[in-house]
């Protein structure tokens, strides 16, 4: 990993304090996106490089049992500390290496985390955690970032430029694909 910001205590204080959660409307963007696929369940959602859980804690209606991953263990205790929610958990990971099964997560999500993230090393973790009518959402800023992802890279982005939805308030884009 090259880069690790956001971990110590200070920032992660800040971060719970000064942090705009995702917009609900762009989470129902992806729950509507994860149910258009009849074979869907919402047993596990994952949400990795959750920070101190504000867009984790969204999920949890949706879901019968929520986790957020992060690498920064003070992050993961602001969310702890800050909401008690039963069926949301935290759990401390890099996002290329997730403490699940193989094809036993329903939802993916990465939320202002991916372009932290090693890409080619999560998306191969992401398919390989998520069951086969999974879903995987990126969700951040900006979508002027290449995926790279085995043989595929070029439908990728191709399908990510398509179906990107801008939110206006926070400029926050969106991209959700169904693992086949
Ligand atoms: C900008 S914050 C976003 C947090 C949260 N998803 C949100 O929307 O508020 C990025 C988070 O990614 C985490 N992170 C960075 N690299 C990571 C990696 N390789 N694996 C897991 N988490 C990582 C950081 O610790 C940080 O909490």
């Amino acid at each position: 990993m090259a880069v690790r910001l956001f971990e110590d205590e200070e920032h992660a204080d800040s971060y719970w304090k000064y942090r705009i959660s995702p917009s609900e409307e762009l989470i129902d963007k992806v729950l509507h996106f994860h149910r258009s696929n009849k074979k869907s369940a919402n047993d596990l959602a994952v949400d990795v490089g959750c920070g101190s859980g504000q867009g984790t804690l969204l999920l949890a209606p949706h879901f019968t049992c929520v986790v957020g991953t992060d690498i920064s263990p003070a992050q993961l205790e602001m969310g702890r500390k800050h909401v008690n929610i039963p069926n949301v958990s935290y759990r401390e990971s890099p996002a290329e290496e997730l403490p699940f099964e193989d094809g036993s997560v329903d939802l993916v999500t990465a939320m202002s985390a991916f372009h932290w993230f090693d890409h080619s090393r999560f998306l191969q973790e992401a398919h390989r955690v998520l069951k086969p009518n999974g879903c995987l959402a990126v969700l951040n800023y900006t979508m002027d970032m290449e995926l790279s992802y085995g043989d595929c890279s070029e439908t990728l982005n191709h399908i990510c430029n398509e179906v990107r939805v801008i939110r206006l308030i926070l400029s926050e884009h969106l991209c959700v694909l169904h693992i086949l």
